[in-house]
């Protein structure tokens, strides 16, 4: 649709979760003025929801290389070396600037920081804030820093449309629905001389998931429409542990989350377009502290699995639980946190705490009911090594982004680090290269949207047949019925058509993917191609036609 109403700036970041801020904040050291176009609220994104830390070589026991290794074995084969040699060796100084701007990790007596572990880690390099509320801690001191700056322009409650070109075919800026104030209402535009999606990931393609009510692979439908090349959607992470609340219905709703700030859902366009909500999640921190997982038998089933046990890549971990879940006839496991007693529950791990006892489980005395859930997505819009994307100018960072990094499964804890050492990277890259405006060409007509009502049924196809488990026959029966949702055209465009748009190309992307690759690796698990096979070493790329036909290309 033809923006009725423009403004510019330098840099448009798209995402207001710890990629999108720190990418802003570290744009202004480089002498731009920004704009950040955010869908719900500053603090509405995953960022805030992260428990477990972030990751980074922090212990003088500790080394670069051993952060690589840990890495790329949870990667299973598809990481990039480059990208996760420059964020080993980039970390610790990213880790230094959080601190410099007021984030307080949290320190042993004498000072120094404390460091935990995860599944995956050989060992303790993860710090951490407010127990397991870190990504609260981070969003804060982030939000706090952007606030100071009065050349960063935040446009709240705004959905983005598409990219807007330029005659070179450069990005030049996004077009936007406003909902909120601030603005004029309605369609707008933003020019820019580059524009930076943060926007976080797509958890909720499926009926489960950690990620909060706007996590719906917004920049990744963008870039793809944008003819950028997207990478890897086959590899969704499902965490091994979220909150099961019993009752049938997965979710629960409106747990106060960590930092104050809304629930997910209930916002202005978040309760328009999204009516869905989030897991509470179990942090992998709270294994890496001693927690047992248990069968109903009382089985410490990972104890065989992998020499790791509970501490084993989370896909491995995830596997083992479903693998239990199904054997058994059950819908979730157990995590066993008793024997860490009292004080450490209620002061290393207030959030987790807190959601179980809202469900009515208290840690100190009962097992916590878990099951995997949909949390993160490795794969992401295609970018070297200072985040450009296949489409000049256009830049992807964090979660909606493909660095390399991650490969078939991300370790972690790596996620934040990645997004804070892209982030500086970007900014990096455009002072040096000083992009100069372009004059975006208006688009050409207006293309078709969905029905929201497709929302629930894509995420229980989606679930069905592209979740933990897939094969041949399940994917196939995802993608007839999306192609089904794809006819339920609505004939007024709004914010929510446009995300229920957005779900349903990012949908049909993450599909396509995993019916392309015959073998299992990291978290992509072939029921039918139960192993990895050397001839799938190597990534596969998609990207919209000319004609408007998606194509995966090896
Ligand atoms: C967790 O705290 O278990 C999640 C950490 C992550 O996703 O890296």
């Amino acid at each position: 649709e033809a923006p009725s109403w423009t403004e510019t700036t330098d840099v448009c970041v798209i995402g207001s979760g710890v990629a999108g801020l720190t990418c802003a904040l570290n744009l202004r050291q480089a002498g731009f003025h920004v704009t950040v176009v955010t869908k719900v609220r500053i603090d509405d994104g995953s960022t805030r929801w992260a428990q477990g830390g972030v990751a980074a070589v922090l212990d003088p026991l500790d080394s670069p290389e051993a952060h690589a290794r840990d890495t790329q074995i949870a990667g299973v084969g598809l990481c990039d070396p480059a990208a996760v040699d420059v964020t080993v060796t980039e970390g610790p100084q990213r880790i230094a600037d959080l601190i410099h701007l007021g984030t307080e990790f949290d320190r042993h007596p004498d000072g120094s920081l404390q460091l935990t572990r995860e599944g995956g880690h050989r060992a303790r390099r993860i710090v951490h804030a407010g127990g397991d509320a870190t990504g609260a801690e981070i969003q804060r001191a982030l939000h706090s820093a952007v606030l100071r700056d009065p050349w960063i322009r935040i446009i709240e409650h705004a959905m983005v449309l598409d990219l807007l070109t330029d005659a070179r075919g450069h990005a030049a800026g996004v077009s936007l629905h406003v909902l909120g104030e601030g603005v004029e209402y309605g369609v707008g535009g933003v020019e820019a001389r580059a524009v930076v999606l943060a926007t976080g990931g797509l958890g909720q393609i499926f009926q489960s998931t950690t990620n909060p009510s706007v996590s719906i692979g917004d920049g990744v439908a963008l870039a793809l429409r944008a003819g950028a090349t997207v990478t890897d959607l086959e590899f969704v992470q499902f965490h091994p542990t979220s909150l099961f609340v019993a009752g049938g219905d997965l979710r629960l709703n409106g747990t106060p989350g960590p930092g104050g700030g809304s629930a997910a859902g209930g916002t202005e366009l978040g309760s328009e377009v999204i009516s869905g909500d989030r897991q509470p999640l179990i942090s992998e921190a709270l294994r890496g502290e001693g927690a047992h997982l248990r069968d109903f038998s009382g089985d410490r089933f990972m104890v065989g699995v992998h020499e790791l046990a509970e501490l084993a890549p989370r896909d491995v971990v995830a596997k083992a639980i479903t693998s239990r879940m199904i054997a058994e006839g059950k819908p979730h496991m157990w995590l066993d946190a008793r024997h860490l007693g009292r004080d450490m529950l209620e002061h290393r791990f207030p959030t987790i705490t807190a959601s179980c006892r809202a469900i009515g489980v208290d840690p100190v005395t009962d097992l916590i009911p878990v099951a995997p859930a949909a949390h993160y997505s490795s794969g992401g819009v295609r970018t070297d090594l200072h985040g450009r994307t296949s489409v000049p100018g256009l830049y992807a960072a964090g979660e909606a982004a493909c660095t390399g990094l991650h490969g078939a499964n991300r370790l972690a804890s790596n996620s934040l680090l990645e997004a804070l050492v892209f982030a500086q990277r970007i900014a990096d890259g455009l002072a040096e290269s000083k992009p100069s405006p372009g004059v975006p060409e208006l688009p050409e007509g207006e293309g078709s949207v969905c029905s929201t009502t497709s929302r629930a049924p894509l995420q229980e196809a989606m679930t069905a047949g592209a979740g933990v488990l897939r094969s041949e026959a399940s994917l196939e029966a995802t993608a007839a019925s999306l192609t089904a949702l794809g006819d339920n055209v609505s004939g007024r465009p709004r914010p929510a058509t446009w995300e229920a748009t957005n779900l349903l190309t990012v949908a049909a992307a993450v599909t396509a993917a995993a019916h392309r690759r015959r073998e299992t690796r990291g978290s992509h698990w072939r029921e039918d191609h139960p192993e990895a096979a050397d001839a799938w070493l190597g990534h596969l790329c998609l990207s919209i036609s000319s004609d408007g036909e998606l194509e995966t290309t090896w």
